[in-house]
């Protein structure tokens, strides 16, 4: 997904766009590009590469202009070379424009635009939206009926557009504007001190203003020195309604830490207690959630449960469909959005459909809400930023209050998840069968969940010591059972996506049916060892595994023995709440992931081919 920043006030505009795109750089990190109006010219400088590489080059050129446009791609249609990076100027030379999404019609377009005379100097579908606004602008009379030609210009353009969308766009006969657009892909506007900031999402901004107004799908915002307004494709007027940011600029910045994913691993213990704050009923005995939207009496008449979502998120919902079935007695579809959104599963009335997003931008996860409500279901979201697509499309939620996460490997906003997976499976169990005691114990180990992610973080050492010795290996088995099987698939993510090693979840007795082939001494096991029923038979696929030299990293809960010399190397986790166990267990591996993503000097908040939220199909 790409990162978008545009700017009209009365400062210069390209140091506050490069600061925008820096600030955004997770987002997508194949190229930069920012084009400022000045002087009745397009200005644009871009770069194959990070930001560092355009700031670079920008300083070749003079930018004294006080509007402009920034954009960092996430390649989609065509490779990563200057040429493709963003803006593009229209072959007319009247239009720049930068593009987050995908223009699925757009090769019919090129062909029509060909004809008309338009040429091309990149692969991309965003240059043929540029020079089709740069088309409808030549055919639209000057100023018709009081309209500005160049908002109209744009609309027209988008009539005709199939995909998605959020754009921001120049022209050099209108010094001082900007039109911007969105269709599925997120837009909000910075209303600053006479100035104004587009951005794809607020930590581009923060820095300037808390004061936002979020674009709704279909929505075009037309930016003037004197102020802006919001329409419709359909040239409807809409009211803009400003929301106030609530966390701050330092929560999007690295602080002290090397690194954005290591801070956000260890900001979890505060980050669960935010998540949790003002969420446990008064006699302490269960869960409120103010915004499900639906009272006691319905959630009663709920006999079933669909989860969807994406990558972390789906380990998310498989931790939650365990804790609703052995705590609230009831049944849980868990399914990937992107597979549900197709599959045309038939769900009975009395199913509560629930997504889970961090972002909450998340195309297929969308997609699948969108889904889910044409089938007329109500649909709840879990999800970390408040006026996102999937938070406003939703028919009620939860927010996760964890603030910004911008490590692009998931950590805080995914323990935030599995709590509130916990703390809704103890909701729903206490409108049915859960005592009153075993609520307030379950409310009590959820409320202990921080200090136990504290005492587990504090194996940080440790955990890095091991990181350094292993980070050679070529490939990982992750290995869990019931509840920790999710945690397995998560900490092989992990590490495949910050390290690039070859890493595999599976449930710790499926190893035996096909994964233990793998195994040598150089495709070490990752073991989730917690206490309880299925301990001996946790212990029986280690054997399994040692008696095949394989190398075994457990992570054990304190108060286990492990026969000794079956795990070459064992990292204590406390005894907890089944409830909390996931959470705690989480921990060590993502450390894992980052010491050994380290060891291998890996760019571990820019993993190559990623973006941190997944805005195209
Ligand atoms: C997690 O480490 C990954 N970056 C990725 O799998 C992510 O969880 C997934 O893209 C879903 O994102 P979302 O929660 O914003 O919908």
């Amino acid at each position: 997904m790409c990162g978008i920043v545009g700017y009209v006030g009365k400062q210069k505009a390209a140091s506050i766009i490069l600061e925008g795109l820096k600030r955004l750089e997770y987002r997508g990190y194949d190229s930069a590009g920012l084009c400022v109006l000045q002087d009745g010219r397009l200005d644009v400088a871009k770069k194959a590469g990070r930001v560092e590489v355009l700031a670079k080059e920008a300083t070749r050129h003079r930018f004294n202009g006080t509007t402009g446009i920034g954009h960092t791609r996430w390649a989609t249609h065509g490779g990563v070379t200057d040429a493709n990076a963003h803006p593009h100027v229209s072959s007319d030379g009247h239009f720049a424009l930068i593009h987050n999404g995908v223009i699925e019609n757009y090769a019919q377009m090129k062909a029509f635009l060909s004809g008309k005379g338009y040429t091309f100097r990149s692969e991309t579908d965003t240059e043929v939206l540029c020079n089709l606004i740069a088309y409808h602008y030549a055919k639209e009379p000057a100023g018709q009926n009081g309209t500005n030609r160049f908002l109209e210009s744009v609309r027209k353009a988008l009539d005709h557009v199939e995909g998605t969308y959020g754009i921001a766009v120049l022209c050099i006969d209108f010094p001082g504007e900007m039109v911007a657009a969105r269709k599925a892909s997120p837009l909000l506007v910075g209303v600053g001190d006479n100035e104004y900031i587009l951005a794809s999402d607020a930590s581009a901004l923060i820095n300037r203003t808390q004061n936002v107004v979020y674009l709704k799908d279909g929505e075009l915002v037309h930016v003037t020195p004197a102020g802006f307004t919001i329409s419709t494709l359909d040239q409807m007027d809409v009211s803009p309604v400003v929301d106030r940011i609530t966390w701050s600029v330092a929560d999007a910045e690295l602080g002290s830490h090397a690194h954005f994913m290591e801070k956000e691993i260890f900001e979890q213990p505060q980050a669960l207690e935010n998540t949790m704050r003002g969420r446990f009923s008064e006699d302490g005995s269960t869960a409120n959630f103010g915004g499900l939207n639906l009272s006691a009496t319905e959630l009663r008449q709920i006999d079933r449960f669909m989860f969807c979502a994406c990558g972390s998120a789906w380990h998310a919902c498989l931790v939650a469909e365990h804790l609703i079935e052995r705590y609230a007695r009831l049944p849980v579809e868990v399914d990937y959005a992107s597979e549900f959104r197709y599959r045309n599963s038939p769900l009975d009335r009395n199913t509560l459909f629930f997504v889970m997003s961090q972002s909450g931008e998340t195309i297929d996860t969308l997609a699948a809400l969108r889904e889910a409500k044409r089938k007329g279901y109500r649909v709840l979201a879990i999800n970390n930023v408040v006026g996102s697509s999937i938070a406003r499309e939703a028919d009620g939620g939860v927010y996760q209050h964890v603030g910004p996460e911008i490590g692009v490997a998931s950590t805080k906003a995914f323990t935030s998840q599995l709590v509130l997976g916990a703390m809704l499976a103890l909701y729903i169990a206490r409108l049915r069968d859960m005592s009153f005691n075993d609520g307030v114990q379950y409310v009590n180990a959820l409320k202990g969940a921080p200090e136990l992610v504290r005492q587990t973080l504090r194996q940080a050492p440790l955990i890095k010591e091991i990181a350094q010795r292993y980070a050679k290996h070529a490939d990982f088995l992750f290995l869990g059972r019931l509840s920790l099987f999710p945690i397995a698939l998560e900490g092989a993510l992990k590490l495949k996506e910050i390290s690039y090693i070859h890493a595999e979840g599976y449930p710790a007795a499926e190893m035996k049916h096909g994964p233990i082939a793998l195994i040598t001494e150089k495709c070490p096991s990752v073991f989730f060892v917690p206490k309880g029923e299925i301990f001996n038979k946790i212990v029986s696929s280690m054997q399994e595994i040692k008696a095949r030299k394989g190398k075994i990293i457990a992570i054990v809960t304190e108060g286990c023995e492990l026969p000794p010399g079956l795990a070459d190397e064992v990292i204590p986790i406390p005894d907890c709440h089944e409830a909390v166990l996931p959470i705690v267990a989480t921990v060590p591996v993502q450390l894992l992931s980052y010491y050994i993503a380290l060891a291998l000097k890996c760019d571990v908040d820019k993993q190559r081919n990623l973006a941190k939220s997944v805005t195209v199909e």
